[in-house]
């Protein structure tokens, strides 16, 4: 696992963005693994850019969403369906919307859901390229301390802690999402390539606890040492004073 201090907000996120580009333009039948949060909305915002620049045919470019809410319809203002379509997909027709997927979080059966992602993941993957915010407690998807990392993709209980970060996104905490449909860790590490990307003094703990080496469970992201091809990439305020 390489850690990259990169300086600034706006360094790291042209970073991850130049990544998912260059692997686009190296395959353009690419399998892109996407993730959601306030993290990646500057990431997308220059991918969308730099799509534009390079004129690229995306019709032949799968995606796979880590996760996404139960409870909420995939039409909600803060679904990660929604997201992803308002920064990345509604800005170029050439998407073909039968390659770009997520969990459905409305359905009946949520089990048969993640089981059938997961296939699905097994079918068109690998995960090319696959971009991870982190919590601040160390989880990553919706994966939360504790999870085993043979998960699959299943129903997860999102912790009080997450519940609380992601109440901003939200009129009142009582609408927040208590559960979610989430790539398991296991499902995550069969990505080819990881980029883990965290910027921010309210990430810095997290990030300090990572690269202290120790893998534990208690600290989702740490199983990422598991994995032969992770960087992490930093500005200075989630970098920790070493
Ligand atoms: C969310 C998402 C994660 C994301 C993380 C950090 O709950 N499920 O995929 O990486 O928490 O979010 P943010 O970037 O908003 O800090």
């Amino acid at each position: 696992m390489r850690f990259i201090n990169l300086g600034t907000k706006e360094e790291a996120c042209h970073y991850v963005a130049n990544e998912l580009l260059k692997q686009m333009i190296s395959d353009h039948q690419s399998v892109l693994g996407l993730a959601t949060g306030g993290t990646m909305k500057d990431v997308y915002a220059r991918l969308v850019e730099l799509i534009q620049m390079n004129q690229l045919d995306l019709s032949e470019i799968k995606t796979f969403n880590l996760d996404e809410y139960i409870g909420i319809d995939s039409d909600h203002p803060e679904s990660y369906n929604t997201y992803m379509h308002q920064v990345l997909f509604d800005h170029f027709s050439s998407w073909n919307e039968e390659h770009i997927h997520l969990p459905n979080g409305s359905v009946e059966q949520l089990d048969v859901e993640a089981e059938r992602y997961e296939a699905l993941i097994d079918e068109q993957g690998p995960i090319d390229v696959q971009i991870l915010g982190i919590g601040e407690n160390g989880h990553i998807g919706f994966n939360e301390p504790g999870t085993s990392f043979n998960s699959l993709t299943s129903v997860v209980n999102l912790t009080e802690s997450t519940i609380e970060a992601n109440s901003r996104y939200f009129d009142d905490v009582n609408e927040v999402p208590k559960q979610a449909i989430s790539m398991g860790i296991k499902s995550i590490l069969k990505a080819k390539r990881i980029i883990l990307l965290a910027y921010g003094p309210k990430k810095k703990e997290a990030v300090q606890q990572l690269l202290s080496g120790e893998i534990t469970t208690q600290l989702p992201a740490s199983v990422l040492y598991n994995h032969p091809s992770v960087e992490v990439i930093l500005d200075a305020d989630a970098y920790p004073n070493q």
